[in-house]
């Protein structure tokens, strides 16, 4: 399967890429096996991503998911934004090649370690320090389970960060 036109498109004119100073909320996310790489920055404005800026290092496909994401997630809640899945991106995207599937689940993963680390840093739960990766303070917090969906996350979280469900 080829890139369709809508990836060829973002492709060609990526939304939203690039650096923001002092953002909100970090996300670093990587595949370990294809080496490809996003970091996911949001500005947070009254519950609404304000801004949202990404930059990717990695594939085509990678590149049109970040775009895509940012452009789905630009003026959403918080919880709108956690709804994202990899199947809308890649829906919204015309589809994807079968072996680029993964790289939407990426893009959204990493959307949503930025609005985990937002709500983290709003709660004043968990300063993540410069030189540490999210993962890394994740793997050390006491984590729980969410009564929703059974995903994992840091104790005393307000919000499932896979179903957005709050649970506070
Ligand atoms: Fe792995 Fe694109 S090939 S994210």
């Amino acid at each position: 399967m080829q890139y369709s036109h809508k990836v060829m498109e973002h492709l060609k004119n990526p939304r939203n890429m690039g650096k923001m100073e002092n953002p909100d909320g970090v996300g670093e996310g990587g595949n370990p096996v294809c080496g490809d790489m996003i970091t996911i920055t949001i500005r947070v404005k009254e519950d609404i991503i304000d801004e949202i800026r990404f930059e990717t290092r990695g594939c085509g496909a990678a590149i049109a998911v970040s775009s895509m994401v940012a452009d789905l997630a630009k003026g959403k809640t918080i919880a709108e934004a956690m709804n994202i899945t990899g199947k809308l991106v890649a829906e919204e995207l015309g589809g994807l090649p079968k072996n680029d599937l993964h790289c939407s689940n990426l893009g959204v993963d990493t959307l949503h370690l930025a609005i985990r680390d937002y709500l983290d840093r709003k709660e004043g739960r968990i300063r993540r320090r410069k030189e540490e990766k999210l993962e890394q303070i994740t793997a050390n917090t006491e984590c729980c389970c969410c009564p929703y969906c059974d995903a994992e996350f840091p104790k005393d979280a307000a919000i499932c960060v896979r179903c957005g469900n709050h649970i506070g």
